[in-house]
């Protein structure tokens, strides 16, 4: 007897968007934190039943806020992690509007070595485009990037100056890195806590229109047409900024964008729900369903090509404030892959395959992974599903330190039974697993 353990998951459906693979005779071999064909001989085999679930490679959120360092009551390294492979999320590249702001190499490895000790998600730090995202002066992109930093953005903060949209575009053709930017005019949101429509007139809250995103997409379309630059827009929500996407599809500039969770299962009348509880204050807002519809078709027609969270996470009494105190955030780590399938597999706007590229190779791409999902010698991050099981979303149920969503009692398909990073479990059947006890290999 070797001393070699194998995990054989057997029977489920594999659904691979890197290989193109949709099988219900595909079983995977895990062997020493990789994929494997078969195990070696004498290997002490642990069998998985995965018959009726659904065996993804890593599902990737490459726009969370972990809040760390800085502000670790609303959210840790740790707790961010643990939520991430509660939510079956394998892979998670983290925003850099920390305090102080990830602009600095040595941030950028802090974050990266924080997450690597936590252990239980991958985490790729997206570093800042400007110093202190105050938008006046250029980070050292380079450094950053040699540091470990996947992306650059402001998030949270628009990169306001057209001026320094050019030089950080103008950098990114060239570093091979990414500018993702939270396109919004800021003259024309100011003081604004919601979208500028019926539900905000009825309840008396300031609003600002679509207008406002829009046109800084369409800036930044422009621009990096003539940069030849690489830009990702965050949080698509207008329909006018589709607009513009397909117009760069057209001129086949290297654009991409993302849509977020509550934008694809709410629209604004939710604030009438829910009235002056802040879990539906989140920037970008909640828009009409005329805008919801224009997204959901941009999905089904490949021109937005990422689904991700922006998880923002606060704190109760943070999110308690009148509704025009309270910061703009909602917790989605935990309810993105079940908001994914209710939104589009079930549906059937779009085939399972399809549709999970959206959290595979779709950010893979964005952030210049490479990876090839479940092929032989990869590593073993996957994610085992449960494609019909219903779950009402009960938010004091999540480990993440914020409990703020406007999903909160709906009822949602298709939940996360198992994570896998590097071969270990990191969750399974919605208990996670004590941080540190490994590293990730
Ligand atoms: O709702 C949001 N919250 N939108 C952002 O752009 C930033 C984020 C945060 O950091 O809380």
């Amino acid at each position: 007897m070797s001393d070699m353990q194998a995990i054989l998951i057997r029977g489920g459906r594999v659904i691979d968007p890197y290989r193109q693979i949709d099988s219900h005779d595909e079983d995977v071999w895990v062997v020493e934190g990789r994929v494997a064909k078969a195990p070696p001989t004498g290997a002490d085999v642990m069998e998985v039943d995965a018959r009726g679930l659904w065996v993804l490679p890593r599902l990737i959120d490459m726009h969370v806020h972990f809040r760390d360092p800085g502000q670790t009551w609303k959210e840790t390294i740790e707790t961010g992690s643990r939520a991430a492979a509660h939510g079956g999320i394998g892979a998670v590249a983290t925003m850099p509007n920390t305090v102080p702001v990830t602009d600095t190499p040595e941030l950028v490895e802090w974050v990266k070595n924080r997450g690597e000790a936590v252990g239980l998600v991958r985490i790729f730090p997206i570093g800042a485009v400007t110093v202190g995202s105050q938008g006046e002066e250029l980070a050292d992109l380079f450094r950053l990037k040699q540091a470990g930093a996947r992306a650059f953005s402001d998030d949270g903060l628009p990169v306001a100056s057209s001026r320094m949209m050019r030089a950080a575009l103008t950098y990114s053709r060239d570093l091979e890195r990414v500018i993702i930017n939270h396109a919004e005019d800021r003259s024309l949101t100011d003081g604004a806590s919601v979208h500028e429509g019926l539900a905000a007139h009825r309840l008396g809250l300031p609003a600002a229109p679509e207008t406002a995103e829009a046109m800084m997409v369409w800036r930044d379309v422009l621009l990096a047409g003539l940069t030849g630059g690489w830009l990702h827009l965050a949080h698509v929500s207008a329909r006018e900024s589709l607009e513009a996407l397909s117009y760069a599809r057209q001129h086949q500039y290297r654009v991409t964008a993302e849509a977020a969770p509550h934008h694809l299962l709410l629209n604004d009348e939710a604030l009438l729900r829910w009235q002056y509880d802040s879990v539906t204050k989140v920037n970008p807002p909640l828009r009409p369903e005329s805008s919801r519809q224009a997204l959901l078709k941009a999905l089904k027609q490949g021109l937005v090509n990422v689904v991700a969270s922006d998880h923002a996470p606060h704190h109760l009494d943070e999110k308690a404030l009148p509704y025009v105190q309270a910061p703009f955030g909602i917790s989605g780590l935990e309810t993105i892959l079940s908001a994914l399938i209710t939104a589009l597999i079930e549906p059937g706007l779009m085939t399972a395959l399809d549709a999970w590229a959206l959290m595979t190779t779709g950010p893979d791409q964005v952030l210049g992974l490479h990876s090839q999902g479940l092929a032989e010698g990869e590593p073993a991050d996957l994610t085992l599903i449960n494609p019909t099981r219903k779950w009402q979303v009960d938010p004091a149920a999540f480990y993440s330190l914020g409990h703020n969503t406007p999903l909160a009692g709906m009822k949602l398909t298709g939940q996360a039974v198992a994570t896998m990073v590097g071969g270990r479990w990191t969750m399974r059947e919605g208990e996670v697993a004590y941080a540190g006890l490994s590293e990730i290999s």
